[in-house]
């Protein structure tokens, strides 16, 4: 069935060409911005040393924006750069792809494929990694939007609040029932004139004047009645049975539209009532035609995909038991035309994947690249290692990142006034002790260095602020020494704690 509709979607295609072409220099300037050697620059901030990796990272990323770049008889006969990256546990696989998504501003999923199923069989089909891509495309794109009108959302819900405590005089009401209204007004206003013109100035001079107050928010604490419509209600949200979504269904969009919008009185203080309303105003003028229009483009043309474990659905590390080795040679093979180019059907409309960048990554402890079905290995032409981590790139990892784990654990102490001050020797240590720990016991790359920090500076983060008092903590070589030796050089207590 799903083929069938499919081929249906790419009749249907041929018309929206045209539209697509035109926004399509807009939406692969983001990507086309940065030349491989400014995306290894950036890189750089993050990951220390794998620089093969970032290497073809970096020319993958700006392949695709060239191969988008020209004509369509040339560019359908150049295979994307996806990538396959080899490399044991905790060196930055997963860090680089993260980093690159980041800098290309795309949406960007990490999957594992050990969670995949055949299609036919009981759980995920592989089309279901497109599905949340375009999901988190849509909300990525819808976030921007609500930036956008978020000061007109504002201006409206700061009028609609203006409405309840001030109504506008109506057009064609008469002079008393206009006062009437006014009278009802939650302030208590009272207009004794009824003359219609001066009640109605009266009217507007007084909304200004509480217009300026609720912007002030010296009326936030004020409890007002508001009617709100049934969206604001999460109540309402259907969970639909799994399996729907695969589908490419919305239970929520097809009942939404059939439940009549009910809307129910609230009482919420200004300060609550201005944002609920200002969400409502928000969606009111996004406009989600254009959204999800531009949500696929984006998803199109410069979403990526990280497959993580691809080692684990290779057939050679299961050869015991040749029922698992079918299913996963069915998840290789349900792989092939997403990653080559085809189209998923999403509740938001068909994606083609064609120009998708698919990042594999695995470990290959066990099974070589080459254990993939030849076609699959086609699909990723570009291989590269990461090295392992020796105490040298630990000691850079630990000190030069912007997000360097030193740097954190300071920032995390700065906000209880607490200066925390490693000398060189002291993070030259905790490296050692690092590339030690990962020798003996397991090699878990970066990651180590997380779990000798916390259990070195344990103490400290539970002492601050009551017992520790101490404005300055110094951390020197002996006290790392102190604190680590005696698990370091207990293999089964290491195992444990580090
Ligand atoms: N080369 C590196 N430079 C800086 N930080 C790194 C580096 N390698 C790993 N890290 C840090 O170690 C942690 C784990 O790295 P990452 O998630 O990239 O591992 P991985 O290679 O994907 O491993 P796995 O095969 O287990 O998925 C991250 O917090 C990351 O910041
Ligand atoms: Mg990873």
């Amino acid at each position: 069935m799903t083929k069938k509709l499919i081929k249906e979607e790419s009749n249907k295609k041929s018309d929206t060409k045209e539209r697509k072409g035109k926004i399509k220099g807009e939406s692969t300037k983001i990507t086309g911005q940065l030349t491989p050697s400014e995306i290894v620059k950036e890189l750089d901030k993050y990951i220390i040393g794998q620089d093969n990796a970032k290497k073809s990272v970096s020319i993958a990323l700006r392949n695709r924006w060239r191969r988008q770049q020209i004509a369509e008889e040339i560019r359908e006969e150049i295979l994307p750069n996806n990538i396959i990256m080899i490399g044991p546990t905790g060196v930055g696989k997963t860090e680089i792809a993260r980093r690159l998504s980041r800098l290309s501003n795309a949406p960007f999923i990490k999957v594992e494929a050990s969670k995949y199923t055949e299609v036919g069989y009981v759980g995920r089909d592989v089309e279901s990694m497109i599905r949340e891509l375009s999901d988190l495309s849509v909300n990525m794109i819808k976030q921007n939007k609500t930036k956008e009108v978020e000061g007109k959302a504002q201006e409206n819900a700061d009028e609609r609040i203006l409405d309840i405590l001030i109504p506008p005089v109506k057009k064609r009401a008469t002079a008393s029932e206009a006062v009437k209204t006014q009278g009802k007004t939650e302030l208590g206003f009272n207009i004794s004139n009824d003359d219609k013109k001066d009640n109605n100035e009266a009217n507007l001079k007084t909304r200004e004047k509480f217009k300026k107050l609720v912007k002030s928010g010296k009326l936030d604490e004020r409890v007002i009645e508001l009617d709100l419509s049934s969206e604001n209600f999460p109540m309402l949200q259907v969970l639909g049975p799994i399996g729907l979504e695969e589908m490419g269904l919305n239970l929520q969009d097809m009942f939404g539209n059939m439940v009549p919008k009910k809307s129910k009185k609230k009482k919420l203080t200004i300060a609550e009532a201005r944002k609920v309303l200002s969400h409502e105003e928000s969606q009111k003028l996004i406009d989600m035609d254009r959204v999800i229009q531009e949500a696929l483009d984006k998803v199109q043309n410069s979403g990526i995909v990280f497959i993580d474990e691809i080692d684990k659905i290779s057939s050679k590390d299961s050869k015991s038991s040749s029922g698992v080795d079918v299913s996963r040679e069915g998840v290789q093979r349900d792989l092939l035309p997403i990653i080559e180019g085809s189209t998923v059907i999403t509740k938001y409309g068909p994606v083609k994947t064609d120009h998708i960048l698919f990042i594999a990554s695995g470990a290959f402890h066990i099974s070589k690249p080459s254990d993939l079905i030849p076609e699959l290995q086609g699909r990723f032409p570009i291989r590269v290692e990461l090295n392992s981590l020796n105490e040298q790139d630990f000691y850079k990892i630990l000190t030069q990142p912007e997000n360097a784990l030193i740097k954190q654990y300071k920032a995390l102490l700065e906000s209880e006034n607490v200066e925390l001050i490693f000398d060189d020797e002291s993070i030259k240590e905790v490296a050692k002790i690092a590339a030690e720990v990962n020798e003996q016991v397991e090699n878990i790359g970066a990651r180590r260095l997380h779990t000798i920090l916390t259990t070195l500076l344990e103490d400290i983060l539970f002492e601050v602020p009551d017992k520790q008092k101490k404005r300055k903590i110094f951390i020197n070589k002996k006290l790392v020494n102190n604190k680590l030796s005696t698990i370091v050089k207990n293999r089964d207590l290491s195992r444990y704690i580090l």
